[in-house]
């Protein structure tokens, strides 16, 4: 167990107080500059996404060449992904979020790896069945933040298997099982699936190079925990010929009850606004959200409250502020005492309803064509 100033932060447990300048010091990853973010809006006709705007992405590795290749006319791809153990919850949209809008201001194509073999392999509770059916529930979700259709392809696991595998065999055959042991930290007891999965989640970085037959380079938007499963493609992108893909890196949005990331998973519940919560649950939970308020009124409009620590405002500043001035507003107030913490919790529950019915009808439109975006085989004229 980790003591109060430990933290730990993997692919398959995030858990503890973490602290992310010391986490980028571990896995060794560049910070995202001014200047790079400079660019991007540049790029992107003089905005930037609030995400990277607010620095909930903060750490990148090869972002430099990948935007001096594409200011040189050099098209990416993105690549992001998502292990389907349950509902998604709104954190679990930030990734997302910022790939669609980088497909939309780029104009780049958006690769999406629905990984039900995974979730299958590392959750011994769930069945089959259950990981098929969150998977697809899952890309309804990720497809109604509003991907184009017309350039975004997903590789359903077991369902792109066909697309996915002669990949997955050059890959795996470059991949020591010692690096796999080290990366991930695995059991005598750990099933096999789990060894090999690592390859499949690498192979969706070099597919268009593939398929294109050129170096096609990629660009992932992720959790700052998928980041060792990365690290092992790089380590082997050259040795099959392929552009190590680059990558960006988010903070975990921390849990409703303060834990250090909200998680399908994880202890309660309570912790995490699931898509599928019905209004009343939705309320329920963040009336009871941890903040960063004084014990009394009185005091807290003294002294005011403390925003880092409250996991209200950390919604606000992940998605629901939706814009600058808005968000520095709702933090000056809190901090100054003048916005007590019901009533910013109200004033965020009437914008999380709302985006609750937008969602909602987007998702029953995407649903229509979710099913024609799945990739099935491998690109024309290569092996069957
Ligand atoms: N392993 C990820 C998860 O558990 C799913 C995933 C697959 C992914 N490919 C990815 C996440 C690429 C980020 C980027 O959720």
């Amino acid at each position: 167990m980790p003591g109060a100033e430990e933290f730990v932060v993997t692919p398959y447990e995030v858990r503890g107080r973490v602290d992310y300048d010391r986490l980028r010091e571990l896995f060794g990853t560049q910070e995202l500059t001014a200047a790079l973010l400079a660019r991007i809006r540049r790029l992107a006709g003089g905005e930037l996404h609030p995400l990277l705007e607010r620095g909930i992405y903060y750490t990148h590795r090869d972002l430099a060449a990948l935007l001096d290749a594409f200011e040189g006319g050099r098209p990416f791809f993105l690549y992001s992904g998502r292990g389907p153990s349950g509902p998604l919850h709104t954190s679990h949209l930030a990734q997302f979020e910022l790939c669609r809008w980088l497909q939309a201001r780029l104009g780049v194509p958006m690769y999406i790896q629905i990984t039900d073999d995974e979730k299958f392999w590392s959750r011994s509770g769930l069945t089959r069945e259950e990981t098929i059916r969150w998977g697809l529930e899952n890309l309804y979700d990720i497809l109604a933040l509003g991907f184009d259709p017309k350039t975004t392809r997903v590789f359903f696991d077991s369902k792109s298997i066909a697309a996915l595998y002669p990949l997955a065999i050059r890959v795996a055959r470059k991949i020591p099982y010692s690096s796999v042991k080290a990366v991930f930290g695995l059991e005598p007891s750990t099933n096999i699936g789990w060894i090999f999965y690592t390859a499949l989640q690498t192979v969706p970085c070099f597919w268009p190079s593939w398929a294109e037959g050129k170096s096609v380079p990629c660009l992932i938007p992720c959790g700052i925990d998928q980041d060792p499963h990365f690290r092992l493609t790089r380590d082997i992108a050259e040795g099959l010929g392929y552009p190590k893909p680059a990558l960006l890196h988010s903070r975990m949005v921390p849990g409703l009850l303060g834990e250090a990331a909200m998680s399908t998973t994880g202890a309660s519940p309570e912790n995490a606004l699931f898509l599928n919560d019905p209004p009343k649950v939705v309320e329920r939970k963040v009336r009871n959200a941890f903040t960063g308020g004084r014990a009394t009124v009185d005091e807290q409009r003294r002294l005011g409250a403390t925003p880092e620590v409250c996991s209200v405002w950390a919604l606000w500043k992940s998605r629901f502020a939706e814009s600058e001035a808005m968000f520095s507003q709702i933090t000056t107030d809190c901090r100054s005492g003048t916005m007590l913490c019901g009533e910013c919790k109200g004033l965020l529950l009437e914008r999380i309803h709302r985006f609750y019915d937008e969602h909602a009808a987007a998702r029953e439109k995407a649903k229509g064509w979710a099913e024609s975006t799945i990739v099935t085989a491998p690109p024309a004229g290569l092996e069957s």
